[in-house]
């Protein structure tokens, strides 16, 4: 048991009896103190095999890792060259420079190389320096835990990609109102990001586009390297000098591999006793918690090398008192230690109670003197265990209490309740702990760098999505309560109810309800489905969100910003309804010039780019976000896309050069082809591309984008739910609830290079 109760100083228990408690925690503490003895890491035996090198200059080179031929397992032999400038040999992974190695951990360490790109001035030229590590032919892959991506440098979009593996963005921005800070690397100046589990290739590429020219006179060169979490600390510096860099231009990192035997699990290794690994007779074997292969480790009691058939090596637990208490006779015993009470005494001499037996003497006095002891000594226990549960249970409610008002969560409730009626609820943290099971794993609809989204089921039998975001700014914090009393009143047929809050949380989090069929993204991209949508039904959902964005626009009042327009964010239900999701995490319509979001949020191929140069965000970015969306439902296509030439990466790029240059109909799905509508599709193409338009001011409202739809849909004179629901209903070989991955973070959902990506700071 682990009871924490001398935490800060200040508010004591119960404010009275402040003196009395503090004596009474200060016995508590030291009494617990002594009981709960500490355990430290034994030291390990890294001696190899007979006639190996075991180390290479000042480095061990323990087995299964190895130098001679023979030594090592495979895929973990090292090269040990002379290093000509120190004089003092080296390892190497191939040509990768190692700096150590843990058994007990399953790591290594290594030098990365960092990436760089520069403006020269004088010639107006970049120079380039991409870095890449590939550890597929190894049994190697990076640490998710251990390693961040970081990216320095001012407009700045680098991105690392695994072979058909997951991707991951990093974003670096810097405006006049947020100037870079020494030691944070939050988005500004400098980005730090998590890389997927399990990936063994990295290489690094750079956005050059992001960069305007303004940002290369002080800043002229961007950096970017996977490293170990703790070694980067952010300076203002680096931006304007090359302190990252050596005189020759390149600079390092260490980085933390993780490593496995083989790729077979546990259980499928021991059958072969050839090849299996754990070679010594006390070691175990366990999975490899983030990919393939699996580890060794010796047994309790035992230390060493466990992948030597003699590694594992009893531990003399009488030699080390202090990890291994005893207060009697101590006998060491193989894997174990034996601790009796002196002779002609009995109880746990581990625990330091041995008494007196009864043929002593003295015993009667010594055993009522032991009864006394010990009665009192657990009354007392029992008290303090008591008395610091009620201490931790008080400071939970407390800090349950304090998030519930920063969030404005009094205001909330009191809006509440002078509403009559409305169908919002503030739920406790209990309830969605249970409503999660705990925010179970097996529960996650969907993921990524915004937040996590949950399916819950609430007592009454009723599901519901619960979002709970990783970050939320300041600002966003204030004004919770407030946001939450206009986002409740949103009643439309085609916006993703939001049902409730819980506020008792550092971040809060939001209940909405809960959409059963798919997204549009799903819908549209999932190459598995056999049968296709139709034209009108495609102008149908479109129609729908578009309603939905406009009611958000100029309906609520206040107008509601979306923020973040995806076909991942509109959901749709049991009818085949489109209902758009997700507009809580954004803004409403900030009402003086220092609020506008400074931060960009928002995902990749969907961002408008004025949004992008003014860092503020209007109804206008909404509609470009849903001019993509559209493209989407006309193409099949994603909105950005790592196959084919650069240009035509991004797709609302490439549609307007194709309208430009008068060749659509190359890009369209080809479904719709099909069945050509050429006037219709050519009217939704002309109307995508007004929402396309660079300048805000020139894309048509969200209202009359949805007006548009409406007059499109009815002269096409269609009937088209009849006709197409048991269509679409083939078309999901699987009913999904909102999608796994596709919607959040980087993932790749082909096997192909396709990557769907989400923008992260
Ligand atoms: C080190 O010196 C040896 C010969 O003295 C040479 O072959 C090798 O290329 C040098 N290595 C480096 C990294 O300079
Ligand atoms: C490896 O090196 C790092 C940093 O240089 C150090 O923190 C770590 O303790 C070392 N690990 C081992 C097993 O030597
Ligand atoms: C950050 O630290 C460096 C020195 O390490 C200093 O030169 C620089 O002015 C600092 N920047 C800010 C914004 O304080
Ligand atoms: C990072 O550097 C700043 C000064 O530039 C220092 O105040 C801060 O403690 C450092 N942080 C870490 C984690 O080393
Ligand atoms: C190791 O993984 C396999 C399948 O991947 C699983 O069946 C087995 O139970 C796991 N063993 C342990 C000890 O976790
Ligand atoms: C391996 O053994 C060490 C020490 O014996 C222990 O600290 C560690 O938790 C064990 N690891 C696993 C995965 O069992
Ligand atoms: C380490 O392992 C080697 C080889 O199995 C063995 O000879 C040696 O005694 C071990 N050392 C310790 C300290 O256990």
């Amino acid at each position: 048991m682990r009871v924490t109760f001398m935490g800060e100083s200040g508010r004591g228990v119960v404010g009275g009896a402040k003196p009395f408690m503090g004596a009474w925690m200060l016995l508590c503490h030291s009494l617990l103190t002594v009981l709960l003895a500490a355990v430290a890491a034994s030291p390990l035996n890294n001696t190899g095999p007979a006639g190996c090198r075991a180390k290479c200059g000042d480095v061990s080179i323990p087995y299964p890792f190895g130098i001679d031929p023979g030594c090592y397992l495979p895929g973990f032999n090292l090269n040990c060259n002379d290093d000509n400038a120190s004089g003092v040999p080296k390892p190497y992974i191939g040509s990768v420079e190692l700096i150590n190695i843990s058994l007990l951990s399953a790591q290594a360490r290594i030098y990365n190389d960092i990436s760089w790109q520069c403006y020269i001035r004088t010639s107006h030229d970049m120079s380039y320096m991409l870095r890449s590590l590939d550890f597929t032919a190894y049994p190697y892959r990076f640490s998710d835990a251990d390693n961040k991506f970081t990216v320095v440098g001012c407009d700045t979009l680098a991105y690392i990609r695994g072979q058909n593996q997951k991707a991951r963005f990093c974003e670096s921005t810097c405006s006049s109102s947020d100037s870079p800070t020494n030691g944070s690397c939050s988005g500004i100046g400098c980005c730090q990001t998590t890389i997927p589990k399990g990936i063994n290739y990295y290489a690094v590429t750079f956005d050059g586009d992001l960069k305007n020219s303004r940002v290369w006179d002080f800043n002229p060169c961007s950096y970017a390297v996977l490293a170990e979490v703790n070694w980067f600390n952010f300076s203002t510096t680096y931006l304007t000098t090359a302190d990252l860099l050596d005189t020759e231009g390149s600079g390092r990192a260490p980085v933390v591999l993780d490593w496995a035997i083989g790729d077979e699990p546990c259980e499928v290794a021991q059958r072969n006793r050839d090849s299996y690994a754990c070679r010594s007779e006390h070691s175990s074997c366990f999975n490899s918690s983030n990919g393939p292969g699996y580890l060794c480790n010796c047994s309790r009691g035992y230390e060493g090398n466990p992948y030597l058939p003699d590694g594992c090596q009893d531990i003399d637990e009488c030699t080390l008192k202090d990890e291994y208490p005893c207060h009697g006779t101590c006998t060491n015993i193989p894997g174990d230690y034996i601790c009796s009470c002196p002779q002609g005494t009995n109880g746990d001499a581990k625990k330091g109670t041995c008494q007196g037996s009864r043929s002593n003497p003295f015993s009667s006095v010594k055993l009522v003197i032991g009864i006394v002891a010990s009665t009192s000594f657990a009354l007392l226990l029992l008290l303090c265990i008591v008395l610091s549960l009620v201490r931790e249970r008080r400071k939970l409610m407390r800090i349950k209490e304090e998030y519930f008002r920063r969030h404005g969560g009094r205001l909330l409730l009191e809006e509440i309740k002078s509403k009559q009626g409305l169908a919002f609820k503030v739920y406790t943290k209990g309830e969605l702990e249970q409503a999660t099971n705990n925010f179970d794993k097996n529960r996650i609809l969907g993921g990524g760098s915004h937040g996590t989204v949950y399916k819950g089921m609430l007592n009454d039998n009723h599901a519901v999505a619960i979002k709970k975001s990783k970050i939320i700014d300041d600002r966003q914090k204030k004004e919770f309560g407030k946001e939450m009393v206009i986002l409740s009143q949103i009643n439309h047929k085609n916006v993703v109810k939001l049902l409730g809050c819980c506020m008792e949380v550092e971040v809060p989090m939001l209940v909405y309800e809960f959409i059963s069929n798919g997204t549009l993204f799903h819908l549209i991209h999932d190459r598995n489905r056999t049968s296709h949508v139709s034209l009108d039904a495609r102008l149908e959902f479109a129609l729908q969100s578009a309603e939905a964005l406009a009611y958000l626009h100029s309906s609520a009042s206040p107008p509601i910003l979306h923020g973040d327009v995806k076909s991942s964010n509109i959901l749709l239900d049991d009818n085949y309804n489109a209902k758009v999701s997700d507009f809580g995490a954004s803004m409403l319509v900030p009402k003086d010039e220092t609020q506008f979001a400074t931060l960009v949020q928002g995902t990749c191929g969907y961002l408008d780019p004025e949004y992008l140069q003014t860092c503020r965000l209007t109804d206008k970015s909404d509609v470009y976000s849903f001019g993509v969306v559209l493209l989407e439902l006309l193409t099949g296509r994603k909105a950005i896309y790592f196959e084919g030439p650069r240009e035509e990466r991004s797709l609302s790029s490439s549609f307007l050069s194709a309208m430009k240059e008068d060749r659509l109909l190359q890009l369209l799905d080809n479904h719709i082809k099909n069945e050509m509508d050429i006037e219709l599709v050519q009217e939704i193409a002309e109307l995508a591309q007004r929402c396309l338009n660079i300048r805000g001011e020139d894309r048509p409202t969200m209202k009359e984008v949805a007006d548009d739809l409406d007059r499109l849909r009815k002269f096409k004179q269609h009937p088209f739910l009849q006709h197409n629901l048991e269509e679409i209903e083939n078309l999901l070989d699987k009913p999904s609830s909102y999608i796994k991955n596709e919607t959040f973070g980087c993932y790749s959902i082909e096997k192909k290079a396709t990557l769907d990506i989400e923008c992260e700071r």
